[in-house]
């Protein structure tokens, strides 16, 4: 796999601190108060595998998956919850899991549609941030890191279902993406 990488962007040692000094942060923020996590799926499943464990607070923990690029690295501007929450959300303190903000677009869907159950409060934790490629704004409570504009995976993000399972976050070589 790794002579399809062209380079990597964050190596595993720092997304483990910065996941560690964000989780200190949520905890400290949110002393005396349960919160509960939701997690976009997919792409955020690593990132909330580690979160969780970094957090000194009680939490749950629930997942909400919304359309996404398919097999393109281009977003389609339309987002469709997939699967919804198990538990309701009203009187409840929700910090939103995501891996990527891009477009801003599904978080902006996720956060006017949980907005109307009524959280007692409702913030949003991503891993990681295009700003670049902002089309709608979103306020991002807790951010991992800044990068530049460039379809990134591993550690949870995907190009077409794989290179999740990678430790780091990477670009890939150009023939890797333009393969359908
Ligand atoms: P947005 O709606 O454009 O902000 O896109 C958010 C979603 O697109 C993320 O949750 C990811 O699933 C996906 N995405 C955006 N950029 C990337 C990337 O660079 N690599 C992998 N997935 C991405």
């Amino acid at each position: 796999m790794n002579e399809l990488i062209e380079k990597i962007l964050i190596e595993p040692k720092e997304i483990q601190e910065r996941v560690k000094e964000l989780g200190r942060k949520i905890s400290e923020d949110y002393q005396g108060k349960e919160v509960l996590l939701v997690c976009i799926l997919k792409g955020a499943f690593v990132f909330l595998a580690d979160l969780i464990r970094s957090l000194d607070i009680p939490v749950r923990v629930d997942f909400i998956a919304c359309s996404s690029y398919g097999s393109s690295t281009e977003s389609s501007g339309v987002v469709r919850i997939l699967k919804d929450l198990d538990y309701p959300v009203e009187r409840k303190h929700i910090l939103l899991i995501e891996d990527i903000v891009d477009t801003g677009l599904t978080l902006n869907y996720i956060l006017s549609i949980l907005k109307e159950r009524r959280p007692l409060s409702l913030k949003v934790c991503a891993l990681l941030d295009k700003p670049e490629r902002r089309i709608v704004p979103v306020n991002v409570d807790y951010l991992g890191f800044k990068i530049p504009n460039e379809f990134v995976v591993g550690y949870g993000l995907d190009f077409n279902g794989h290179y999740r399972n990678l430790p780091f976050i990477a670009v890939l070589k150009k023939e890797v993406y333009s393969q359908k």
